[in-house]
């Protein structure tokens, strides 16, 4: 089944409440948060007391994006706050096996992304203990960018070495999808499409989610 989780990051910051109920009856399947930390990437946005806050008014699945260098030292205010699936870099500071497990150990869905310059390759010794892989389609920072053409190769054969590791494993992919690009991201085999400007920016969201799930 074919999710759709926007990311908030496109959403109006002074009214999350509103705009997270609005995704609800617009028939989101999760709410993407983006998390960063003017480090890993050059943009700061919102930390884990935000995301305390959205799991009080919202029953969507959140889906928190860390897009920091140092994971390890924030983990446990993000599972504390109630994050429902932590997506961890590749390319982050911190040891990523170890910081995968205390993930799963917290009873939440641990998740790894890599940004479009890493290969796949680097995610295959961790897939056995991954519940979703995140391929970055854009390069992480900013919402609004266009989608990287050579990263539809990418979610290719990551569709392929999730089928063959751990088929249970969700495919995410973020950055850049549209109503038009969404079919060839699934026939490519992503599960979870991510998109901020698609949706926020459609005058009819209930209409744009529908169409970039394929309904
Ligand atoms: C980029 C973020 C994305 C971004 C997606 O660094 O990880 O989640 O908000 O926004 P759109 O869909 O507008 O590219
Ligand atoms: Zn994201």
């Amino acid at each position: 089944m074919i999710q759709v989780s926007p990311s908030i990051l496109s959403a109006d910051f002074a009214n999350l409440e509103r705009d997270l109920s609005m995704l609800e009856e617009c028939g989101a399947d999760m709410a993407h948060v983006d998390v960063m930390d003017g480090h890993f990437v050059p943009n700061l946005t919102i930390g884990a007391p935000v995301v305390k806050a959205l799991r009080k008014v919202t029953k969507l699945p959140l889906d928190v994006h860390l897009m920091i260098s140092d994971p390890d030292r924030y983990l446990d205010d993000f599972i504390k706050a109630g994050s429902d699936y932590i997506t961890i870099h590749e390319e982050c500071n911190a040891p990523i096996r170890e910081t995968l497990e205390r993930i799963r150990s917290a009873g939440v869905k641990a998740s790894l992304s890599i940004k479009p310059n890493t290969p796949v390759s680097v995610l295959e010794e961790y897939l056995p203990i991954l519940d979703m892989v995140l391929i970055m389609t854009v390069e992480p920072g900013f919402g609004g960018q266009s989608f990287i053409p050579f990263c539809m190769e990418k979610i290719k054969e990551t569709r392929e070495m999730i089928d063959r590791i751990n088929p249970k494993c969700l495919l995410e992919i973020d950055g850049g999808v549209t109503v038009q690009n969404a079919p060839d991201c699934i026939r490519a085999g992503a599960e979870v499409l991510v998109a901020g400007s698609a949706v926020f920016g459609a005058s009819d969201r209930a209409e744009a989610i529908a169409a970039i799930r394929g309904r």
